[in-house]
């Protein structure tokens, strides 16, 4: 199946970050959300990530205004009827994402998919409010998306081998890898990763060690880029907090319980970097 147009959906870190790989391989990219000055934002974003780009060499001026020329805002999901291809990066709640979908299933061409970047919903729940299924999967980008190469690719219970040999087609293209999973609470990133940092967070609650120490140990013993507070604080830990939730709730097991200084973080409203403060302050 042949891809051109592709609309995503969300001007956010991760919608933004989606748009620039999409547009630098050489798609034609409208980048929605719900406000101009949201839109705008996410523009900015990806401007800044291109200039740096051409400041350190990697890329000319020229090839930065051919990314840039690919790229279209948009504020009306009405655009949504001449694409191949949406990739939804909007908040993680299911009651707008569900909302988004079923609109979405009425305004793009019957050829069109449907990907979702979510990073815990289900892809299956999703696809059900739409009315094919079988064109609806999960596109799961890492944050940084310009560099991280990992894209965890989602088989929805309906979706077709047709639809899921065409994304990885298209994530090849965008200079990432491919990892196809199925369809259950955390998909294998998340289900994985949160429990190892709500585990750095009860280490910190017990009082086992400091934040600082906590980090240390998971970045110098184990090679991780990132200690893992540091990278709680980075994703966000509201979004910590909501897919340890969806773990917990999804299996039904106490091993998913988030800890209670997550919960007491979030509602101080100290989310990480996004706010200026969460186990670290941001200046
Ligand atoms: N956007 C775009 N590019 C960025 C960036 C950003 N936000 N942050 C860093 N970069 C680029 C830099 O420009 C630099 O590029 P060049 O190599 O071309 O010069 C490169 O990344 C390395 O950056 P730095 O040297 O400044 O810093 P670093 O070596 O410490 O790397 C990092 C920064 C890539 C973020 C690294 O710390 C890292 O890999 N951290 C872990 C990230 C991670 O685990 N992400 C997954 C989070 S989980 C998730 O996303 C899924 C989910 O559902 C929650």
């Amino acid at each position: 199946m042949s891809v051109n147009k592709i609309m995503v959906i969300g001007a956010g870190q991760m919608g933004s970050g989606i748009a620039q790989v999409c547009a630098a391989a050489g798609y034609t990219v409208l980048l929605n959300d719900l406000k101009q000055e949201f839109v705008d934002r996410g523009l900015g974003i990806i401007n800044k990530n291109l200039s740096r780009q051409v400041s350190k060499e990697k890329m000319t001026a020229e090839q930065m205004e051919e990314v840039l020329s690919h790229l279209t805002p948009s504020t009306d999901l009405n655009d949504a009827k001449d694409v191949d291809l949406v990739i939804e990066a909007a908040v993680e709640n299911m009651e707008i994402k569900s909302k988004i979908f079923s609109q979405l299933d009425s305004i793009a061409p019957a050829h069109a998919i449907l990907a979702s970047n979510t990073s815990s919903l289900p892809i299956t729940e999703i696809a059900a409010v739409t009315n094919r299924p079988e064109k609806v999967i999960g596109m799961h980008f890492m944050n940084p998306v310009p560099v991280m190469k990992l894209v965890e690719i989602i088989r929805g219970l309906a979706t077709t081998d047709e639809v899921y040999q065409t994304i990885e087609d298209i994530t090849k293209k965008l200079n990432k890898v491919p990892v196809e999973v199925n369809d259950f609470p955390g998909f294998v990133s998340n289900r994985i990763l949160m429990p190892m940092i709500n585990e750095a967070i009860y280490t910190l609650y017990e009082g086992v060690a400091t934040k600082e120490a906590i980090d240390e140990v998971m970045k110098l013993g184990m090679n991780h880029p990132m200690g893992p507070l540091t990278l709680a604080d980075f994703i966000g830990l509201d979004t910590c907090l909501y897919i340890m939730e969806t773990l917990h709730e999804g299996f039904g097991d106490t091993k998913y319980r988030p800890c209670p200084l997550l919960r007491k973080y979030v509602k101080a409203g100290w989310l990480g970097r996004k706010t200026g403060r969460g186990f670290y302050v941001y200046e």
